[in-house]
């Protein structure tokens, strides 16, 4: 089927079910609590949504960890209500976009019952098993370690042998190296195609291919093993094979979460004529600020930032990048890159900036309204895995404190915190009494009510600068040109096509002061401004310009 590549033009929401929107009052977010907030996304104006998994799973790592395929967890609501739902974004132009996590399955599928039931079973090698090492086999098999911390391979009485998981033991691997598993895998996406599905979000899918032999991992304090498994031997062939059994023959948008992905390996990964998958997210400028899970954060750097971003404009015209700033395993944006006082201001600087580059844009739950990290979170109030085990890990070296100071700043919990509707009790995410996790006591100010009610607010401006980008082809294939590459408190790019010529100047700090303008960029005949995040001032560029604290401009220049 020819491709239309409809996601060159989009903009994607991503949906954490568990947080977004309870509808029965268990405190818990579910399918018709999406179904009820479909008019809230058509009129933000996203065209697309990624939801994160919403299959059958014990919730060992929320969804991530899925033991039917086929049908929906029992919190989230039934498959006739998952119908109802992509009914309803279809009737309303937005698609959908399922996570698609099989690098591993839970422990609780039925492939792995029986895979470890016994040896000869003939799901055996659904999965990684091994024999221990040391005299009495009571050493892992290899050095490799868990994403999530600790050995990556765990122990089974049953057989006396070792499975392999790159994430909790709760969420064993599969052996992508059994042509059994290969389709097991493409008939799981035709399932969903067949139902109207959209394409997929590709969890970890760069970890699907294991080095033969499973070697140990070279040195390294935290993550062992990542160069036998990222982007491995066979990776390119199996995930060819599953585009030609299924990702082809709709259409559909893949996008592949990116660890080891740069953009000097992109086109490998992403080139339209290699069929493999269509997108891709990279980690690289999130890394350089709060790397995935287990280091304390670091401080933010504006000119690697905007060389990594710059870089990533390079990717040629067959390959499609991602543009975001938050996702559901990232503490929120804005006091990472802003002084929270200055919130609304932060959060459209932000989103000038990196929303009018080229690139698919995905917007996470609540970024459009500037939610913020919890202040002061509490050990007993954290519900990720990974924030509970650093923590108890850390106590135990007595590195407690630490961990309290490193985790109420990066914890994933904080995305995760259920979404602000209104200054109504548990922020109207709920009408029960209880949530899974703790509601940010700041939605009594933060809260979509109030955004819509506030012409100036953050979600007004990003319901603004959604509609100016879809369909605007500068955007989506303009030219960039970055200027003053080494200023570390401005970032002023220019994007063009044809006559067209876009301007956009951020001011990344917190301070006003006068910006000496790129001589190119003075000169104009007629200069619009198109979006801003000050109601006034600066309304043309000129020599110099006083630019107060975080201020955001794009303008159109002829
Ligand atoms: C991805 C997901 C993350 C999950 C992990 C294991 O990184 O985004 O939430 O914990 O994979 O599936
Ligand atoms: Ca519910």
């Amino acid at each position: 089927m020819a491709k239309t590549r409809w996601y060159k033009d989009a903009v994607v929401y991503q949906i954490y079910p568990r947080s977004f929107c309870d509808s029965n009052g268990d405190g818990i977010g579910d399918i018709r609590g999406i179904i009820s907030k479909l008019d809230y996304l058509k009129e933000l104006g996203i065209t697309c949504v990624w939801l994160s998994p919403c299959y059958k799973s014990p919730n060992d790592d929320n969804g991530y960890d899925i033991s039917n395929y086929r049908d929906i967890m029992d919190e989230f609501g039934t498959l006739e209500d998952w119908q109802e739902m992509i009914d309803g974004m279809h009737a309303r132009g937005i698609k959908l976009v399922m996570d698609l996590v099989v690098n591993h399955t839970s422990d609780e599928h039925e492939w792995f019952k029986q895979s470890r039931s016994s040896k000869d079973n003939p799901y055996r090698d659904y999965y990684i098993w091994r024999k221990g090492r040391g005299k009495d086999g009571k050493k892992p098999p290899n050095n490799w370690t868990s994403r999530f911390t600790g050995s990556a391979w765990t122990y089974d009485e049953t057989t006396d042998e070792w499975y392999l998981h790159l994430f909790s033991k709760k969420q064993p691997d599969l052996n992508w190296d059994n042509p059994k598993v290969r389709q097991e895998v493409a008939d799981i996406c035709n399932y969903w195609f067949e139902k109207g599905v959209d394409g997929f979000r590709c969890d970890v899918i760069t970890y699907i291919s294991k080095e033969e032999g499973l070697p140990n991992g070279k040195w390294n304090p935290a993550l062992k093993g990542d160069e036998h498994f990222t982007i491995g031997p066979n990776y390119h062939k199996y995930i060819h094979e599953l585009n030609q059994r299924s990702w082809s023959k709709y259409d559909t948008m893949t996008v592949g979460e990116g660890q080891g992905i740069t953009i000097d390996n992109a086109e490998e990964i992403v080139a339209e004529e290699r069929e493999e998958l269509d997108c891709v997210f990279t980690f690289e400028h999130q890394t350089q600020v709060d790397s995935f899970i287990v280091t304390v954060p670091k401080k933010f750097n504006l000119v690697k930032w905007k060389e990594i971003f710059s870089n990533w404009q390079k990717i040629p015209s067959n390959c499609q990048n991602s543009l975001y700033i938050e996702n559901h395993d990232y503490s929120r944006s804005l006091p990472r890159y802003g002084k929270l006082e200055y919130r609304e201001t932060v959060g459209k600087m932000l989103a000038i900036s990196v929303y009018l580059l080229k690139g698919t844009p995905y917007i996470y739950q609540g970024q459009e309204i500037g939610m913020t990290n919890i202040d002061n979170f509490q050990p007993e109030d954290y519900k990720d895995q990974v924030s509970v085990k650093i923590y108890e890990i850390c106590k135990k070296f007595g590195l407690g404190k630490i961990a309290i100071w490193a985790l109420q700043r990066k914890a994933r919990d904080h995305a995760r915190a259920p979404m602000q509707w209104s200054d109504a009790k548990n922020a109207g995410f709920t009408t029960g009494d209880e949530t899974w996790m703790m509601v940010n006591p700041n939605y009594v100010d933060i809260n979509v009510e109030e955004s819509e009610e506030r012409p100036d607010s953050l979600l007004h401006f990003y319901q603004k600068l959604i509609k100016f980008r879809l369909g605007n082809e500068v955007i989506i294939k303009g030219s960039y040109k970055q200027y003053d590459a080494k200023n570390k408190k401005v970032w002023v790019y220019e994007r063009a096509l044809d006559n067209k010529k876009y301007v956009v100047v951020a001011n990344y700090t917190d301070k006003q002061f006068s910006y000496t303008m790129p001589d190119e960029l003075t000169k104009y005949e007629k200069c619009v401004v198109l979006l801003h995040n000050y109601e006034d001032g600066n309304n043309k560029i000129v020599k110099k310009m006083v630019l107060r604290p975080y201020e955001a401009i794009a303008y159109e220049i002829e």
